[in-house]
């Protein structure tokens, strides 16, 4: 096995290499097969993991800077406000394991805190997060850091260069909220059998709220998540050969407020036909294909999903209007996954 921790030396100091290992591209899933039946359903729908290709990073790193988007810049308050808190609950020494990284920002931030002893940036992205890896190594040249390319929404595996010890998995954003309820504690039971007791998981979650709040979040005036939104469609002509036109299609964001989540959408803007090799599908205008779900929770509901993924929520923090929460859980020692149900 490559060895991922050795540095190369930069003139009198040590400058550890970021390692990396790239699982997206080798063992992702056929994206023909998957987009052939997912645009074919009786409800055509995206999986919204493929708005990340290097654009969509790039949209949604804007979309973080947004006015109407609150949850990156309350999160952010959140980490700010609860610094000593944070580090004291986490404690230093941990192998920080960050899922979704894209550009690896809001975990640098908390490396002077933390203290981790390893630093592992997950992201379906594969160029994205080696970008990043590149730009951040520099900025904190002891720490040994490892890019892994992987698609951890189905299941993820961590090779063996990951550090066993005080493995502590960072999930920050709200991107929980992008699973449904039973995928995400499907989620959390995969990263309880990864941990050991003296582990953890820093989970950041938007919370529940009215519609004037949250809708344009996900419908700004410059019409950024709307060009987000739509990129997709690029990514999917890319992977499938399809003729998406994109100026067929608008966005659509709306409140769910029975399933208290935000759906993305595309609706057709006339009557259209789509075709690639292997398949076609005609839109009617107004049809609309499902492209994501955002889940606002409340802070019971994932206490509950803790309890039930194994997890035990052990400090929580929020701002000051209770928009969003972060969370440190630690594994419940007396789970036994065997029961779970
Ligand atoms: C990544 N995820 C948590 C974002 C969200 O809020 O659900 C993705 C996003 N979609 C539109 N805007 C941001």
């Amino acid at each position: 096995m490559p060895d991922f921790t050795r540095g190369q030396p930069q003139g009198s100091a040590t400058m550890l290499t970021p390692g990396f290992i790239d699982r997206a591209t080798s063992r992702a899933t056929d994206p023909r097969r998957e987009l052939n039946e997912s645009l074919g359903a009786s409800t055509p729908f995206i999986a919204p993991k493929l708005f990340y290709d290097r654009l969509g990073s790039a949209l949604f790193t804007a979309i973080c800077e947004l006015p109407e988007y609150y949850p990156t810049r309350t999160e952010a308050a959140i980490f700010d406000a609860n610094s000593d808190e944070i580090a004291a609950a986490v404690g230093a020494g941990s192998t920080l394991i960050d899922l979704g990284a894209g550009d690896c920002a809001k975990a640098a931030r908390l490396f002077a805190s933390l203290a981790p002893a390893q630093y592992v940036a997950v992201d379906i992205s594969v160029d994205f997060v080696r970008d990043a890896l590149g730009r951040l190594q520099p900025r904190f040249p002891a720490l040994p850091m490892l890019g892994i390319g992987a698609d951890f929404s189905q299941r993820l595996e961590l090779p063996g260069a990951v550090r066993s010890e005080r493995r502590v998995f960072f999930y920050p954003g709200s991107s929980i909220g992008n699973f449904t309820p039973t995928q995400a504690r499907e989620f959390l039971r995969g990263l309880r059998t990864q941990v050991d007791l003296d582990g953890g998981l820093l989970l950041g979650v938007d919370l529940a709220k009215p519609s004037e709040i949250v809708e344009p979040a996900y419908d700004d005036a410059l019409g950024v998540t709307a060009a987000f939104n739509l990129n997709v469609l690029n990514h999917v002509n890319r992977l499938i050969g399809s003729d998406f036109v994109l100026a067929d299609w608008r966005h659509v964001a709306l409140l769910n407020e029975a399933e208290s989540r935000i759906e993305m959408h595309l609706e057709a803007r006339r009557d259209l036909r789509v075709r690639w090799p292997g398949g076609e599908r005609r839109f009617r205008a107004g049809d609309r294909i499902h492209t994501e779900n955002s889940y606002k929770y409340r802070r019971a509901d994932l206490e509950q999903m803790f309890r039930d993924a194994g997890f035990v929520s052990d400090r929580c923090w929020t701002d000051d209007r209770g928009w969003f929460a972060l969370f440190f859980a630690r594994p419940d020692p007396q789970y036994d996954d065997r029961n779970a149900n």
